[in-house]
């Protein structure tokens, strides 16, 4: 999705200047003033029970699920009926996009590439603030795109609208004083970094597959590499080709498994549950996947936490109940051992002085990206326990 945790909806209410999101910073509030976010949602969307909500038919609730400061879900399962009910296009969190225009520290006439159109709402708000000839987004969906091109002609603003997979920018129309991607990667293109001048900015959401993530900025650099740090809580759809596995536990937790069991003292709320403590561990451990399931209701306090990589069939479980509090019993299947792979990067956390998500940074050069600690020269090395690197 599009917003920012935890996800309680707040109203932006009724009238058009409270179409404006408080976070917008001042140069900001005419731009939001002049191009409401409701002529860009589709008539026909979601509530957040996958239930489709028609203009049509319920006009008032419609508008109240338009009117939230939350995403607004406009397409699931990449268009397939017959799918999941994957949320695969939504306008985004209105406090969001207020939050990372401000961050994309935009000028007159500079140049931007948007990647993810979706509704073509933040495009607008791009094309309104430095003008339609100024602004290129990349939408990878054919029929959003289309979609976002008559939303943004009827609203009279005519960008560049690529329909195209946006991984690879759109070298066209470049280079670019500022690019901003609106889907989440793992991965950094470096065709971004390659579009950008020297010395602009690439603003994108990223996370790992245990965690979703958090707004990575990079400054562009003459010797054509960018780098910058993590910071904000955003949590976005991945981009297409960055999605992590669809399936369930009990698809890939079979009762024929074999497991070794061990106990620990090691409670999931930190490793799991703290926000700095999950993005370190999923900088250090690919390609882990992680689920909790209740017993019961929540407050019960019975759970298991599975670790889970799709790609070795390997898993790990981690349960909790009342009655085992202080020493809870893991069981590891598979050629990963992912609980010792999670401790192991836990305590490398820990040793670290348990470092805030805004203390690492990220590097990307034509060879690829490299995390860091504190600065581009304290990469964040290969964890010290022993396990396969399965490719990610
Ligand atoms: C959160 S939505 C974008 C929200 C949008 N900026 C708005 O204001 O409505 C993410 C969009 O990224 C698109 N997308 C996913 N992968 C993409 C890719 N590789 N290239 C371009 N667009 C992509 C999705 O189809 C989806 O429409």
């Amino acid at each position: 999705m599009a917003g920012s945790r935890p996800g309680v909806p707040g109203v932006l209410g009724a009238s058009d200047s409270a179409n404006v999101p408080g976070a917008a910073p001042p140069e900001w509030r005419p731009v939001f003033a002049r191009v409401p976010r409701a002529s860009f949602i589709p008539a026909v969307i979601w509530d957040d029970d996958r239930r489709v909500v028609r203009r049509d038919r319920e006009p008032d609730r419609w508008a109240a699920l338009v009117r939230r400061d939350a995403p607004v879900i406009t397409q699931l399962d990449d268009g397939d009926a017959s799918g999941r009910g994957y949320v695969s296009s939504s306008a985004s969190m209105p406090t969001v996009v207020a939050m990372m225009l401000a961050e994309l520290d935009v000028a007159d006439g500079m140049r931007v590439l948007e990647i993810g159109t979706g509704t073509g709402w933040n495009t607008a708000l791009l094309a309104a603030r430095l003008g339609s000839e100024n602004v290129t987004s990349v939408e990878i969906d054919p029929a959003l795109a289309a979609a976002a091109r008559r939303s943004l002609a009827d609203a009279g603003f005519r960008p560049t609208v690529a329909t195209a997979d946006g991984m690879a920018g759109w070298p066209e129309n470049a280079p670019y004083d500022r690019v901003i991607a609106t889907a989440a990667v793992q991965r950094v293109p470096y065709a971004w970094v390659a579009q950008t001048r020297p010395g602009g900015l690439v603003l994108t959401p990223w996370g790992t597959a245990f965690h979703n993530g958090t707004l990575l900025r990079l400054r562009v650099h003459g010797d054509g590499t960018g780098s910058g740090r993590f910071g904000a809580d955003v949590g976005f759809m991945w981009t297409r080709s960055e999605r992590t596995p669809h399936g369930s536990v009990e698809e890939r937790v079979l009762p024929e498994h074999d497991s070794d069991a061990s106990t620990t003292e090691l409670h999931p709320y930190e490793p799991v549950g703290d926000f700095d403590a999950s993005f370190a561990i999923g900088l250090r451990v690919p390609a882990m996947l992680s689920t909790v399931v209740h017993d019961g209701p929540a407050a019960d306090n019975r759970f298991t936490v599975y670790l889970m990589d799709p790609a070795t069939g390997s898993w790990a479980s981690w349960r909790v109940t009342p009655e085992t509090h202080g020493s809870y019993q893991v069981r590891q299947h598979g050629r990963r051992r992912l609980f010792a792979e999670l401790a192991a990067a836990w305590r490398w956390w820990e040793g670290a002085g348990r470092p805030g998500v805004d203390r690492f940074g990220l590097t990307v050069t034509r060879d690829g990206q490299y995390t860091w600690l504190d600065h581009p020269e304290t990469p964040i090395g290969p964890p010290t326990d022993e396990r396969p690197h399965p490719p990610r």
